[in-house]
């Protein structure tokens, strides 16, 4: 889809066929693009209205009924924040009494959309024409106030007049546009985030969970955000919209319960022989180094200092660990692992592993289980020893 496509789409012709396009998949697709053009539409038009329709489909799950109303491109979509995610970041603003902010690397408007949602003035920048017509039609869309869109780089715009801002830089500079992981290669680079931090001060930024901790300023708190339990980002507050603490693991459920854990990132857990029960922390409680708070919960210690399994005697109910109630362990072996499993008429294996090169797809197959039973291994290391423990979830 490109800008022309889309800005007819926005035409009478343009909303009336997608207003009136059948929900359709393969089987149905030629079907359905026949009958549009039966109409007189033309090809270009109907083809661009098939493809929106399938976007607001698939953004059904991240942006619920509002998908309906919305307009997409894949990428934005992909690269969107979601709204539960979008608020948390809104609220803070909100919090610290910031009400005119720049969302710089807007896209197609996931996080303008929750900042004028708590009545923040937006001044919105996207470079891409194209996700800026996107993100004026989403605006216009969600009948948000207060919001201008501006298609600019951002490096180098005049920010006079905001009080704060929110960067979401875009992580597909890798070569060919593939995600990249390297914060320098990010667009715009993690350079210009620090750079924009010394002169808006009141700054958020939205990071890939994996951004190293040595890259992080002090004085700045990194909070890692999992949504049912996949970690979906490292926020970096500067300035006034920073708590005071270091580091935060923030836990959301698709339910819409929240758990957070704070802490400075830097201790350690004390390292134990495992117990009776085995515990597996939420992917932003390890991003974030807080394991050792999480395992103070349940007065765990740790298998092995490198590993982030927690094992203690008792049962904790906490939402930052998973718990497991361990019945065996072994030094790993794969004979000894297929005897156990086969007097136990185990036929269907769920392997964890943390600290262990083994692939659970080979492994299965080279175990060939039959019975009716089920098991849950954990391949991992135990004071530096390669080990298998048989759990249960509990
Ligand atoms: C991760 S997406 C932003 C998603 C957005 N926060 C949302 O929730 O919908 C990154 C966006 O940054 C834009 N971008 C990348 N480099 C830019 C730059 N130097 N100036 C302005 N926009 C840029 C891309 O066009 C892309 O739309």
């Amino acid at each position: 889809m490109d800008l022309a496509g889309f800005e007819e789409l926005l035409t009478s012709d343009g909303a009336r066929l997608l207003d009136e396009l059948p929900p359709y998949d393969e089987a149905t697709a030629l079907g359905v693009a026949e009958a549009a053009r039966r109409r007189g539409l033309p090809d270009g038009l109907v083809a661009v209205a098939m493809t929106q329709q399938r976007l607001r489909a698939r953004a059904v799950t991240k942006f619920g009924a509002a998908a309906g109303r919305m307009f997409f491109t894949p990428e934005g979509l992909e690269q969107a924040t979601r709204p539960e995610v979008a608020a948390r970041h809104a609220r803070r603003f909100a919090d610290a009494d910031l009400g005119r902010v720049a969302d710089l690397c807007c896209g197609i408007g996931g996080e303008l959309s929750a900042l004028a949602g708590v009545g923040t003035e937006v001044l919105a920048i996207d470079r891409d024409p194209l996700t800026c017509a996107v993100a004026k039609s989403n605006v216009a869309a969600l009948g948000l106030a207060g919001v201008r869109v501006v298609c600019a780089d951002v490096v180098g715009t005049d920010l006079a007049g905001q009080q704060a801002a929110f960067i979401d830089p875009a992580r597909r500079g890798g070569p060919g546009g593939r995600r990249t992981f390297d914060p320098s290669s990010f667009s715009p680079p993690y350079d210009v985030v620090l750079n924009l931090a010394r002169d808006v001060g009141a700054l958020g930024a939205k990071l890939a969970p994996g951004l190293p901790h040595h890259l992080i300023p002090p004085g700045v708190e990194a909070e890692w955000v999992s949504v049912d339990g996949a970690v979906v980002e490292c926020a970096l507050w500067f300035g006034p919209l920073a708590s005071g603490v270091a580091r935060r693991a923030t836990l959301l459920s698709g339910q819409g319960s929240v758990a957070d854990l704070t802490g400075d990132g830097v201790d350690r857990a004390p390292v134990g022989p495992v117990h009776r029960y085995l515990y597996e922390p939420d992917g932003a409680v390890i991003r974030a180094g807080l394991v050792a708070e999480a395992a103070a919960q349940v007065g765990g210690t740790l298998v092995d200092s490198s590993i982030a399994y927690v094992t203690a005697d008792g049962l904790v109910a906490t939402p930052f660990l998973t718990a497991y109630e361990v019945s065996d362990v072994m030094p790993f072996g794969l004979k000894r692992l297929r005897t156990v499993l086969r007097d136990r008429g185990v036929g269907r294996l769920t392997v964890k592993k943390r600290g262990s090169a083994i692939e659970p797809e080979s492994l299965r197959r080279q175990l060939r289980l039959d019975g009716p039973e089920e098991a849950t291994v954990v391949l991992t290391r135990v004071a530096g020893e390669p080990t298998m423990l048989l759990v249960r979830r509990v």
